[in-house]
């Protein structure tokens, strides 16, 4: 998963350009690389590393070009390095491609590319498409389109390539198999991106492009046609995100930034949906009452933290309509004969709406004749384009690469699936719907709440920036939250960090406790089963092994053997994780910070994960 972009028109390209760059650095940030369309020849530079090395390389001295593209890596074939970083050329250095994702039949082409006299300079499964499409323009005499249409019908995987030639520098050729490409509409330029965060300071007026489209752009306008060269009309829509929504905003990092804001987008994913009737209003699924009612089995799919908001799902759903539900990374399921049929709801939960693990499930579940029901925060991303039906969430874009508010409005979105299938199923009546909803309209003060008193936990968290490892214990809906707290600190503190189930400590985990082995446990709320009591009694048994103890708790929950209790505020049992996810969002953020990590771009990560 790879940053793109593709501009051509009247400004010096190099700025869009490096800008879109920037932007799209959460893809990736192995290394960076752009060509510039100067006439003759293709001016190129590509630097190992992050964007910045590429800026330092490039200096003041980058001829004016008009056109141009540029690419944000994430390595999957051959090393980050200079000599691997995109573009790549063909052996005139006047045709130059990037690419993101995988060319998995590189191998053959390769070879038959090396017996036809090509040289190649890296290890990459990209620079074969270069040479490849080198010798189809020729054949095509000189049309670069043409050429990309017949080169694509040989290549394997997923991928979106862009092309440009020094022969015609102002037109840019791009395609998009299984992996994202945007079109955007300028006046007298136009752009091509991964995504529209690339572009949205120059325009707001977009275009999506289909599975194996091929679109061309000049200044004066695009043309996209199917592999068959068929001309396609447009799909033009607006870009609702505002860009400051992309900036800092006066935080040191976005993910800082992105949590404080996490009240306004549970604030905005809620809104609108109870009406005057007291019923949830969730039109988007498509659903009538007769599914509703048929439905026997809900599975979730999902990976990273997409996929323990489904693990929440699943207390809050079969808890509140009582329909059984299986959370599965979407990784395993896509490969396991799973039992569904059409009276199965497969709910995909994907931030980006790209993960390439998540995509591939999906359609698995599709072929297997299920609903699918996307969860998704980016508009017209491939996984809610290829579902049934969709509920976007409303976090706004999320740049730094460790999830936050995406994941509380993930909560949110299937809190109201679980109360809408209640309600029109008749297992819970409008009133207890309406105060559910009330409670959690009631979130954001408290979340609002807990990031105003959150200094003390950081300097808490400062105090163990020297632990090896740290536990996190969750019961019931607190499970999923330990093992959030646990992610969250090994994406950005590089540590060891492991969520278990309180009842599971005794089952191997307390083996780990050492002295002075940090443990975060999160206080269930005075459960109906009495759960509080047994987290009581997990803490009793790590600390007379010596374990140093952080306890998540509720404002008045009674808490012994603790050395430091974070307090959150009183909400119901099953709506807790919204709340004890936040400090420990601030707990890793803050660990990172103290150990001179990069908060927002962790080592070896990407937010968008387009190959499996
Ligand atoms: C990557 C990111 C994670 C994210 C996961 C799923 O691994 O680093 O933060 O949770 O992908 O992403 P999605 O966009 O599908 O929610």
């Amino acid at each position: 998963m790879c940053g793109i972009v593709g501009y051509t028109g009247s400004q010096s390209a190099i700025t869009p350009l490096i800008e879109g760059l920037r932007r799209l650095e959460y893809r990736g940030y192995d290394s960076a690389g752009i060509a510039l369309g100067t006439p003759g020849r293709l001016y190129i530079e590509k630097r190992a590393g992050k964007l910045a090395n590429l800026e330092a390389a490039l200096g003041d001295s980058v001829p004016t070009a008009h056109s141009g593209i540029g690419h944000t890596r994430w390595a999957t074939h051959g090393g980050p390095t200079d000599r691997n970083a995109h573009p790549h050329v063909d052996n005139e250095g006047k045709l130059a491609v990037i690419h993101n994702g995988i060319i998995e039949n590189y191998t053959q082409l390769r070879a038959d590319l090396l017996s036809r006299g090509h040289r190649f300079e890296s290890d990459t499964d990209t620079e074969s498409v270069a040479h490849l499409l080198s010798d189809l323009r020729k054949s095509h005499n000189g049309d670069l389109a043409a050429a990309m249409r017949e080169a694509v019908k040989s290549l394997r995987g997923s991928f979106t390539l862009l092309a440009i030639h020094a022969d015609n520098p102002d037109v840019i050729v791009g395609v998009r198999r299984n992996s994202p490409l945007v079109v955007g509409l300028g006046d007298g330029e136009n752009f091509l991106a991964s995504d529209v965060a690339a572009f949205i300071d120059y325009t707001k007026r977009a275009v999506e492009l289909g599975q194996d489209e091929v679109v061309t752009i000049t200044s004066e306008g695009i043309e996209i046609t199917n592999l068959d060269g068929a001309k396609l009309a447009p799909k033009e829509y607006e870009i609702t995100w505002d860009s400051s929504a992309a900036q800092k905003g006066g935080f040191h990092h976005f993910m800082l930034k992105e949590i404080f804001e996490q009240p306004k987008a549970v604030a905005d994913t809620l809104l609108g949906r109870l009406n005057e009737r007291n019923q949830i209003v969730l039109d988007e699924l498509h659903l009538t009452k007769e599914e509703v009612q048929d439905l026997k089995k809900i599975v979730v799919l999902a990976c990273g933290t997409a996929y323990h908001a489904g693990m929440v799902a699943k207390y809050a759903i079969e808890k509140w309509a009582k329909i059984t539900v299986e959370v599965e990374l979407a990784s395993e399921f896509r490969y396991r004969d799973s039992v569904i049929d059409n009276q199965t709801l497969v709910i995909a939960i994907s931030q980006s709406g790209e993960t390439m693990d998540t995509l591939m499930a999906l359609r698995h579940a599709k072929e297997a004749g299920a609903r699918v029901l996307a969860v998704c925060n980016t508009n017209s991303s491939t996984i809610p384009r290829e579902s049934d039906a969709v509920l976007y969430t409303h976090a706004g874009p999320e740049i730094a690469v460790a999830s936050t508010k995406a994941f509380l409005t993930q909560v949110i979105a299937v809190y109201l699936i679980g109360l809408y299938l209640a309600q029109v199923r008749g297992v819970m009546s409008d009133v207890e719907v309406k105060n559910l909803f009330n409670e959690m309209v009631e979130l954001p003060g408290k979340i609002e709440q807990i990031l105003e008193t959150v200094e003390p936990l950081r300097e808490l968290t400062r105090g163990f920036a020297s632990s090896t490892s740290v536990l996190f214990l969750g019961r019931n809906v607190g499970f999923p939250v330990a093992l959030e707290g646990a992610l969250k600190l090994k994406e950005l503190a590089y540590m060891h960090a492991e969520g278990f189930a309180g009842g599971e400590l005794k089952h191997g985990p307390i083996a780990l406790i050492e002295e002075g082995t940090p443990v975060i446990a999160i206080l269930p709320i005075g459960h109906e089963h009495g759960l509080d009591e047994k987290m009581l009694s997990n803490i009793q048994e790590v600390k007379a092994r010596g374990a140093r103890i952080i306890v998540i708790a509720q404002e008045g929950a009674e808490v012994a053997g603790a050395e430091h209790i974070i307090r959150i505020p009183v909400a119901p049992a099953l709506l807790q994780p919204i709340l004890a996810t936040v400090p420990l969002q601030v707990f890793a953020y803050e660990m990172a910070v103290t150990r001179g990590n990069d908060v927002d771009q962790p080592r070896n990560l990407a937010k968008s994960v387009t190959v499996e």
